[in-house]
This record gives structure tokens, sequence and C-alpha cells, in this order.
């Protein structure tokens, strides 16, 4: 097995980290690892539950799947970009009023796949929220709350871009 190592310069959450990995490592390890950006997780580590999802040049990708080296000049974002405990995401505030946060361990992976959806899709129906998160496995099973989470965020999305 391959311990080649590279320095990679890694655009993450709009910072430039340097850091030295394995050519063999995952970008997922390299982000808990390396990077100390612990909120994205690593569930089934072989592309089936979407825990370990982040955004490379905004579009959803399973990050246990990629390698760092794969991601170099690129632009990845976890969910620590969306916002901290003072100042949650609107879509992060929509998880917690309609309880769709559960144990939490999908939820990252959830939320990156649905900032990337509710971009394409800022009026989404039901089913459009469903068909998204069939990528996602959770194991609470408590499905509803999610899409109810997710649709109360596009209202709220909308509703704020109305704002002046
Ligand atoms: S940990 Fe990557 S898809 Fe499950
Ligand atoms: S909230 Fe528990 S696995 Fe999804």
């Amino acid at each position: 097995m391959s311990t080649r190592r590279r320095r990679l310069q890694l655009n993450v959450n709009g910072a430039v980290h340097t850091v030295e990995v394995q050519t063999r490592k995952t970008l997922a390890d390299t982000l808990r690892d390396d990077l100390g950006l612990t909120g994205t997780h690593l569930g089934c580590e072989h592309g089936v539950c979407g825990a370990c999802t982040v955004l490379v040049d905004g579009r959803p990708v399973r990050s246990c799947l990629l390698l760092a080296v794969q991601v170099e000049g690129a632009r990845v974002e976890t969910v620590e970009s969306l916002g901290g405990p003072t100042s949650l995401h609107l879509l992060q505030e929509a998880f917690s009023a309609h309880h769709a946060l559960q144990c939490g361990f999908c939820t990252p992976g959830i939320l990156m796949s649905a900032v990337a959806f509710l971009r394409d899709h800022p009026e989404p129906t039901p089913q459009q929220v469903r068909e998204m998160l069939a990528g996602h496995l959770c194991r609470c099973t408590g499905y509803l709350s999610i899409v109810d989470a997710i649709l109360a965020a596009a209202r709220a999305l909308s509703t704020a871009r109305q704002q002046p």
C-alpha cells in the first residue's frame, strides 16, 4: 500500500490550509484529522449513507469517496461554514424548530445536501425534498421531521430574500 505523502493547499470554508497527507487519505479523514473539522461525520465509509457529504465547488459529494489530493484547487464547504451556536443558518434553525435533529449523526451531511438543493430548488415540493433525501440514511428513521424542516427552511430563505 502506498505511503507517499504530498503537501497540499486546500480551500475549505473560504480559508486556504496547507496540509501534508498520504496520497491515499480521503477528504473526510483530512477534514477531520488535519483540519479539526469534525462536523463532517463518517458512517459507512463506502458511499452509501451520505453522512460525510460536503460541497465541492458547490456540489454535494461523498467525502469518504474522494481523496484529499483530488480537491486541490477546488472550493470545499463543510457544515462548519453554515453557522455557529450564536448565528445559526436558517436551515439549522428550521431543523431545531421542527425536531429534525434527532440523534444528529446524519444531520451535517443532510444540511450540506439541502443547502445545495435549496440553491437550485428555492420552492421545492415535498416530493423533490424526499428524492433529494434518498441519498441519506438516517438510522433514527425520522424522515418526516427532516422533510418538514427543509420545506420550512425554503420558505424562510424565500422570505429573507424578499427583505430589503
Ligand atoms: S461515510 Fe461517506 S457515504 Fe457513508
Ligand atoms: S438523526 Fe439519527 S441518524 Fe439521522
